[in-house]
């Protein structure tokens, strides 16, 4: 499974392809108003730093202009995939980005619906946002093994990015159920790592290791 980072953040980025865990990153609008760096220097910086796809954020809503945006973002770095929200747009925009060789993802997903339009129009990621779904009472983790089912059934090349990830168990129920990615908030990526047992271990083998003659 590839784990990428949901963060504009640099210092944040930087971190975590030092574990040697960063397979890509995903920003958003949101998370690109908190950085200080204009837009354009954030994201060629962020893909400088990420073994893997990048993705940055359209902001136009008619398909003829969602494109030309698409074109100019994509020519930031080879390794930016460009994100466009799911509509009929965006559709549009995705069938004439994929065959120019642009890789789309496909974003705000709340539906296998949604899923399967976006993987037929070409996008070259998905992105259901799971954490949304639960925030009002629906099952977020139901929607990725639909998702994944459907894409399996019919052998689609779009790969599953599980989005809006607020906690380690989405993380682990997205590996267990197939997804291809799963991008994770450095809180939660460093909830990951830490075990409160992990420390317990490592200050008593320490202890003991104080008694060890030498
Ligand atoms: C994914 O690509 C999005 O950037 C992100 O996961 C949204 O998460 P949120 O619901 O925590 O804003």
């Amino acid at each position: 499974m590839k784990l990428f980072l949901d963060s504009a953040n640099l210092d944040e980025i930087r971190e975590v392809a030092g574990w040697g865990v960063l397979d890509g990153v995903t920003t958003n609008p949101s998370l690109c108003s908190k950085e200080s760096v204009s837009f354009e220097d954030n994201i060629r910086r962020i893909c400088a730093l990420t073994p893997g796809p990048v993705s940055a954020e359209c902001v136009s809503l008619k398909a003829d202009a969602i494109v030309p945006e698409a074109r100019a973002l994509a020519k930031i770095a080879p390794n930016v995939a460009v994100k466009i929200p799911i509509g009929i747009e965006g559709l549009k925009a995705t069938k004439q980005l994929d065959g120019e060789g642009v890789a789309v993802n496909m974003t705000l997903v709340f539906s296998a619906g949604q899923a399967l339009l976006a993987a037929k129009a070409g996008a070259r990621f998905v992105s259901p946002f799971i954490g949304r779904l639960d925030d009002v009472s629906e099952d977020g983790m139901a929607l990725i093994e639909e998702i994944v089912q459907i894409f399996e059934n019919f052998h689609y090349q779009t790969e599953v990015i599980v989005a809006s990830v607020r906690h380690p168990r989405h993380v682990i129920e997205a590996a267990r159920i197939g997804a291809d990615i799963a991008t994770v908030p450095f809180a939660v990526m460093q909830k990951l790592v830490r075990h409160p047992l992990t420390d317990i271990g490592v200050e008593r083998f320490l202890a003991d290791w104080g008694k060890v003659k030498k």
